[in-house]
């Protein structure tokens, strides 16, 4: 009986071993276990057994024993089938590194658009969209910027060829400033004050490429017009951003300036973030960095749009690259248009 045991373990492996389902192992369980099955046969045997109660219960071990194995053999199997190590599939190397899509990201003027614009909101301002092409009133005339003024020498630039049969007498170009947001705003959306807007844009000029300059670049313009509104709401506003923008620390300072459209006028310098006033290479030694203009609306800037007379508001348009460069100690703008992804991976 023993060799017949032996005989009948192997035979049961053997069927195991080359199992590729569930139900092959099953078919070999009930063929061994099963009710009507070889092990319940013996047993059957040994009940009938005319032998000596020691040598019945010698037995009756042994069945038991080829029992457990015969067990332990199914479970294995079983196992081995569910994670996949059988045989007859071909097997897959789970320590392999999975395939890591690439994740795009926001640029970082985007980013630094969004850090602004999120500022303003919580300052009360909301955010509208001008155009990238403009006529020259809007860039110019009707922001107080006659065709032989001066100061449009360094905007004069990017003029669109107007088409055949195209019945304008204005000139097209790319806006040299988001200013002429503020004609829009006021003018066709016919917007009465008071309100406050802010207005992210692309603007282009006709200055030589080099590490602080661009033909194209960002910036955020912003309007507050409602009654009583002063040049200390201005400062008001402008220092409580900064602080916001560059930390609880950050200190601006307000130079008296020229803009057609803005009197009294100013430029507004941020003091040097990386020296902290003291002069670097950043700041060119001068301790302080130019990041944006802003003034009082003049009068006839309120006088093109149709507002009542001794309406009054602030405006101001900043440098986006500019801020972003401070807030991340980058060197060259041209870094901002190259696409380059060895750059642009760095911001997260
Ligand atoms: N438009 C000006 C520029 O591009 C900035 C500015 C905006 C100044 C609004 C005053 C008020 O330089």
């Amino acid at each position: 009986m023993e060799e017949e045991l032996e005989r009948l373990l192997a035979e049961a492996k053997g069927k195991l071993a080359s199992a590729s389902r569930p139900e092959e192992i099953e078919a070999v369980r009930v063929k061994v276990l099963g009710r009507k099955g070889d092990l319940n046969l013996y047993f059957g045997y040994l009940r009938e057994e005319t032998r000596p109660p020691e040598e019945r219960a010698q037995l009756g071990q042994k069945l038991n024993t080829f029992k457990q194995q015969m067990e332990q053999a199914l479970e294995e199997s079983r196992r081995s089938l569910g994670s996949g190590e059988s045989s007859r599939f071909p097997s897959e190397d789970l320590t392999l590194p999975g395939h890591v899509p690439v994740v795009g990201r926001l640029h970082p003027i985007t980013q630094t658009v969004a850090q602004i614009l999120d500022i303003f909101s919580a300052l009360g301002f909301s955010a509208v969209e001008g155009n990238e092409v403009e006529t020259e009133y809007y860039n110019f005339e009707a922001l107080n910027i006659p065709a032989e003024h001066p100061s449009r020498e360094g905007f004069d630039n990017f003029y669109l060829q107007t088409l055949p049969g195209w019945k304008t007498k204005q000139r097209y170009l790319l806006r040299s400033h988001t200013s002429p947001m503020q004609i829009h705003f006021m003018k066709e959306i016919r917007r009465q004050p008071p309100f406050q807007i802010v207005v992210p844009g692309r603007v282009f000029r006709r200055d030589a490429v080099d590490a602080s300059h661009c033909f194209q670049f960002h910036q955020v313009e912003g309007l507050a017009v409602g009654p009583g509104l002063s040049f200390g709401d201005l400062k008001g506003v402008l220092v409580a951003w900064a602080r916001a923008m560059f930390g609880a620390g950050a200190r601006l300072r307000f130079r008296p300036h020229y803009f057609p459209f803005t009197e009294p006028s100013a430029e507004a310098d941020l003091a040097c973030i990386f020296c902290e006033g003291k002069g670097c290479r950043v700041c060119g030694q001068k301790g302080w960095l130019e990041i944006l203009g802003c003034g009082m609306v003049h009068p006839a800037v309120f006088r093109a749009v149709g507002y009542a007379l001794g309406t009054v508001g602030f405006a101001f348009g900043m440098g986006v690259e500019r801020i972003a460069m401070l807030k991340y100690g980058i060197e060259d703008i041209r870094l901002f248009f190259e696409n380059d992804l060895r750059f642009l991976q760095q911001f997260p």
